[in-house]
């Protein structure tokens, strides 16, 4: 009798402890270059691109799997994010078009009436929670509660501002005031996708923007420079944290998000102006982002200096770096069908994440797209799922990024 009760004082006493350290433990916050959860303790993306901004604007490989099936693959990986992007479009359409686009809809439009009615039927049979009513933004709330359940986080991020493949400097897409580049809407848009991802418990952080790039023809573009980004970014960075206090804000570089180099050093954005954390009260907010596609490479030293100092140098303890931010890697990636995984961008990759204790979320989770480049049913090479998304694409770039995965959640 003494034992079963005192047994049953210790487990009514574990539990709130059981409580504060469930998942999600959100909201985070940065600390120097750390990324912290809500209990304290240091959190790394470890994670995949799941492309949801293409023409038809529904995260991809519904028509050939299940949410909970494609999530399920996310976490044998033991992967702890999810990026999914998003574009400004379907939230014009919510906003100025009469509402959300249906998901049979949005096939239709994008796909024409054969065969997006022929894949709409294929999506709903894979996921019959999924009907004629549906839309678009159901579908992501639908993937981001699955999410939740097998206890992944969600980091959104806003791709394009018209659905479809990214990214050029032709796409109209490139820069603000490009051709369907509508600042006001990018904010309207980003705000909104901030607010409404309150009701997910796990949508730890937003990027504002995927890939800034200077636009072939400028037409009304603004002046392609750093004085330019402070303005546009900084303006919407204050009012996602208005939207939506709780989340970790994502500032993206030049250059197809290769450069953030005048930021850790607090240099002159060419206007005088500068850009520094204690000018923000959302200052532990924060967080830096980079790409690195640098396939080509030779050895890891073509590779580490020029990210160092583009970016990943904000991460050092120094006093020259007046930004001590954490930057992640949130997009490298490689072919799958050969041994790329083997080679000197891959392995560099791998080491200097480790290396630097920093995160990174892969390109690309997706064995095909629904339409990409005008192609419909488009194989995508460089996925970690096969074109069916029922397996992986290669058994040894999974085992290296399992591997990666380990690493990196060790900490
Ligand atoms: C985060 O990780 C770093 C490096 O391992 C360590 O120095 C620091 O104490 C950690 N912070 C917490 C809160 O665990």
């Amino acid at each position: 009798m003494k034992s079963f009760f005192l047994s049953a004082l210790t487990s009514l006493a574990a539990i709130p402890f059981l409580q504060t350290s469930a998942f999600p433990n959100a909201p985070f916050v940065t600390s120097q270059r750390w990324i912290h959860d809500s209990t304290g303790e240091n959190f790394t993306y470890a994670g995949v691109n799941w492309p949801g901004a293409g023409e038809v604007m529904i995260p991809e490989g519904l028509q050939y799997q299940s949410i909970a099936s494609i999530v399920s693959k996310i976490k044998s990986l033991k992967m702890n994010v999810v990026r999914l992007t998003f574009a400004i479009e379907m939230i014009d359409d919510i906003k100025d078009n009469g509402g959300d686009v249906t998901v049979q809809r949005a096939f239709v439009k994008a796909l024409g009436s054969t065969n997006g009615e022929k894949v709409f039927q294929q999506v709903i049979k894979n996921n019959p929670t999924i009907s004629t009513s549906t839309t678009r933004l159901q579908v992501f709330d639908a993937i981001a509660a699955e999410l939740q359940k097998q206890q992944i986080y969600v980091h959104l991020d806003n791709h394009m501002s018209k659905g479809a493949w990214c990214c050029s400097g032709n796409d109209g897409n490139a820069w603000f005031g490009d051709r369907y580049f509508d600042t006001a809407k990018w904010k309207r848009g980003v705000a909104f996708m901030a607010e409404h991802g309150k009701a997910w418990p796990n949508l730890i952080s937003i990027g504002l923007r995927n890939e800034y790039r200077k636009p072939d023809s400028a037409g009304s573009s603004l002046p392609y420079n750093w004085a330019t980004w402070y303005t546009h970014n900084m303006e919407l960075a204050t009012a996602v944290n208005a939207a939506n206090p709780a989340l970790l804000i994502f500032l993206s570089g030049l250059d197809y998000d290769t450069k953030l180099t005048p930021i850790p050093g607090a240099q002159d954005l060419g206007n005088g102006q500068r850009f520094r954390l204690t000018d923000f009260r959302y200052a532990n907010k924060l967080v830096l982002e980079l790409h690195n596609y640098q396939n080509d490479a030779g050895s890891c030293g073509d590779i580490e200096g020029g990210l160092w100092d583009n970016g990943f140098r904000a991460t050092y303890n120094t006093n020259d770096i007046v930004n001590k931010m954490p930057v992640v890697l949130t997009e490298f990636g490689f072919s799958q069908t050969g041994s790329e995984h083997t080679r000197p961008y891959a392995t560099c990759i791998r080491t200097l994440m480790q290396k630097w204790q920093t995160g990174w979320t892969v390109w690309v989770l997706s064995g095909s797209y629904y339409i990409r480049s005008g192609t419909q049913d488009y194989e995508e090479s460089w996925g970690l799922l096969n074109h069916q998304w029922t397996d992986w694409r290669s058994a040894g770039a999974i085992d290296a990024l399992k591997g990666m995965v380990e690493v990196s959640l060790k900490g």
